[in-house]
């Protein structure tokens, strides 16, 4: 995902295009592999609406994702993310952008495939250390900032993310329009 000022240069319409998808898609993967950055870009781009579940807990709950994990424990989070995909039941024509924990839940993922294509972004171990390096916002990656502690979670990860995943887009050398478009195009040839 490179060149992201790219998007505000973007003159994509969807009128011109073949990306007739209407429904909602819903962004899921690993920390750093750009949803909420590409949950943006859909909507900066193609018009949708936007809810970030990571945020949505935070607004709620008047805490950081930090300071919930710290207090309640991670099982209290998953129990607020769970609650949290299900207030989006109803929704139309909207990106949601998933923390990368919410499909360990089968039951989020059961929420997710019935009101959503469901969209797994990918990302090198490198890439995502080099976009996280500085950031401690994330519980998970407290102590794990290293390729081979991301790998090895990915890999841990990696059968759930994909049994969820209706389409797989790879970020990595990819601009922001075209990561959506990728997701568009697929998103309109199954639904
Ligand atoms: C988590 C990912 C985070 C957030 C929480 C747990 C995870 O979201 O939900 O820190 O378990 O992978 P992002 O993927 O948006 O960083």
């Amino acid at each position: 995902m490179e060149n992201q000022n790219i998007i505000s240069n973007a003159k994509y319409d969807r009128k011109y295009d073949d990306l007739s998808f209407s429904g909602n898609i819903a962004l899921i993967g690993f920390m750093g592999t750009g949803k909420t950055t590409v949950c943006n870009a859909l909507s900066h781009i193609y018009g949708m609406d936007v809810v970030d579940a990571d945020a949505d807990i935070e607004r709620k709950t008047g805490m950081r994702i930090n300071e919930i994990f710290e207090q309640y424990g991670e099982e209290h989070f998953r129990d607020l993310e769970t609650q949290t995909l299900g207030s989006y039941e109803g929704r139309q024509n909207t990106v949601i952008s998933c923390g990368g924990g919410a499909v360990l839940r089968h039951r989020n993922v059961e929420i997710l495939k019935r009101i959503s294509r469901v969209v797994l972004l990918s990302a090198r171990p490198k890439t995502v250390l080099f976009r996280l390096k500085d950031d401690d916002t994330r519980p998970k990656l407290r102590g794990h900032k290293n390729t081979a502690d991301i790998a090895s979670m990915m890999a841990e990860r990696e059968t759930q993310y994909k049994n969820a995943a209706d389409i797989i887009v790879d970020t990595d050398g990819k601009s922001i329009p075209e990561i959506c478009r990728e997701i568009l195009q697929n998103a309109a040839r199954i639904q």
